[in-house]
């Protein structure tokens, strides 16, 4: 199999790592890539947003396989177009890719098929949508409807904090993604990501994980694409994941198949574990970054071959083997970071850390420059690390971290402890 991954996060170098190491495929190319993904393949310079150009690639070069890490080019239909050029590409259509790309239509499905989720109202116009906030009180949770990079949603404490959110998103301040917002309830508990691998009627739980969305120490700060990760999460166990599987995962596959969307690649389930049970906060269509740092270096089984499965519609045939060690991540970020950062730092250390037993050195913002890795952008390494418990694997990975020399950085320090100090 000729395989060419799109992306160029620390995911997409997680992804290029584990499906180099199946024995099924004969070649890896990369879509930009970045120069840890070159470790594992050859990194294409290619705007993935021009899909005549990503499939006059895929011809060029064989491809047979392609695999999508980011949300956008799902959002955009690239599985579409490629599958009408005749490529097996794994990820949702652009239809399925909904789930991701508007709230409000996940919103509405979630409630039409009874999935436990926010209590919520659509709005496009600000004064409807303030007297709903007047009728309804604060807290309240203000939502872009489209795709934001993680800025589409305000978790507001007081009326005003709303009003200027609602304000700004239906005023332009996102684009067309804010041209439609959600109103929603705010949901009490502990947060988890549930994964599971579908082939459009049947879904494979593909492991938990816990992120660590606020830039500093102790959840301060800004929000952030991710700051740090650990797998499995510690705030479900078997029954409660069987509740996701049975009263969340399989009527929403249950329902995009009867809409004519099935939805095949993997299905990112963010919950809120509330006293009333397990509850969707949303869903994502990819593998998280850097939840796929701690996801993939834990599957023992060949990643590709259960993508093709799922792609395939036989899902049956995959059975996932996971490392019992738990995992942890350490995001390392240019400093500044999620606000303007510096570039063209150096960054050493890097084969010092992998050196160690069990740890991974992922790239995600960097850039070769005459031999060295520099830094490329706001979120730059992702430091993995497995144990036999999760406090050791947090120990290894805060090993690695303390092994790159990389003084313009920073990253958490506490990383996993919101389950270390909890148990
Ligand atoms: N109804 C809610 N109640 C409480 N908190 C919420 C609610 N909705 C969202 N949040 C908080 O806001 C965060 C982001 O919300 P959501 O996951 O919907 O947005 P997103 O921008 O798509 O995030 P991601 O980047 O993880 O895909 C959640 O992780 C959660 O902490
Ligand atoms: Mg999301």
């Amino acid at each position: 199999m000729r395989v060419l991954l799109i992306g160029s996060g620390g995911r997409e170098h997680a992804l290029a790592r584990s499906l180099a190491a199946s024995p099924l495929c004969e070649a890896l190319y990369i879509a930009p890539g970045n120069p840890g993904t070159a470790r594992h393949g050859t990194n294409l310079a290619l705007d993935i947003s021009d899909h005549p150009a990503v499939i006059a690639a895929c011809r060029a070069r064989a491809v047979d396989f392609v695999v999508v890490g980011p949300e956008a080019p799902l959002v955009a239909g690239l599985v579409d177009d490629l599958a009408a050029a005749g490529i097996r590409a794994f990820g949702p259509s652009r239809a399925a890719a909904q789930l991701e790309g508007s709230k409000s239509f996940t919103k509405e499905l979630a409630r039409d098929l009874g999935v436990p989720t926010a209590a919520f109202r659509r709005f496009t116009e600000a004064v409807a949508a303030k007297a709903y906030l007047r009728e309804r009180g604060v807290p309240i949770v203000v939502k872009a409807d489209g795709l934001a990079a993680g800025k589409g949603v305000v978790v507001a404490d007081t009326v005003a904090e709303a009003e200027s959110a609602i304000d700004a998103m239906l005023g332009g301040a996102l684009g067309r993604a804010g041209a439609e917002i959600v109103l929603e309830e705010r949901l009490v508990g502990r947060e988890a990501s549930f994964f599971a691998l579908c082939d459009g009627a049947h879904a494979l739980p593909f492991g938990t994980a816990e992120d660590h969305k606020r830039a500093f120490d102790g959840d301060g700060g800004p929000n952030t694409g991710g700051m740090g990760a650990f797998s499995p999460a510690s705030v479900l166990d078997p029954a409660l994941e069987e509740e996701v599987l049975d009263r969340i995962i399989r009527p929403t596959l249950g329902g995009m198949l009867a809409r004519g969307a099935p939805f095949v690649g993997i299905l990112y389930a963010g919950l809120m574990i509330t006293a009333e049970g397990p509850q969707l906060i949303e869903y994502n269509v990819r593998f998280g970054d850097p939840e796929a740092q701690v996801l993939l270096p834990r599957l023992r089984t060949d990643l590709l071959a259960a993508m093709i499965a799922a792609t395939d519609g036989v899902l049956d045939e995959v059975r996932p083997d996971w490392s019992d060690f738990p995992a942890v991540a350490v995001v390392l970020a240019s400093r500044g970071y999620p606000g303007p950062v510096e570039t063209g730092s150096v960054i050493g250390g890097l084969d010092a850390a992998e050196a160690l037993d069990h740890v991974t050195v992922f790239q995600a913002g960097t850039a070769e420059r005459g031999g060295e890795i520099v830094a490329a952008g706001g979120r730059v390494l992702a430091v993995t690390g497995l144990g036999p418990s999760l406090a050791e694997a947090r120990a290894r990975a805060y090993e690695g971290v303390a092994r790159i020399d990389w003084p313009e950085s920073f990253h958490r320090r506490d990383i996993a402890s919101r389950a270390l100090d909890a148990g």
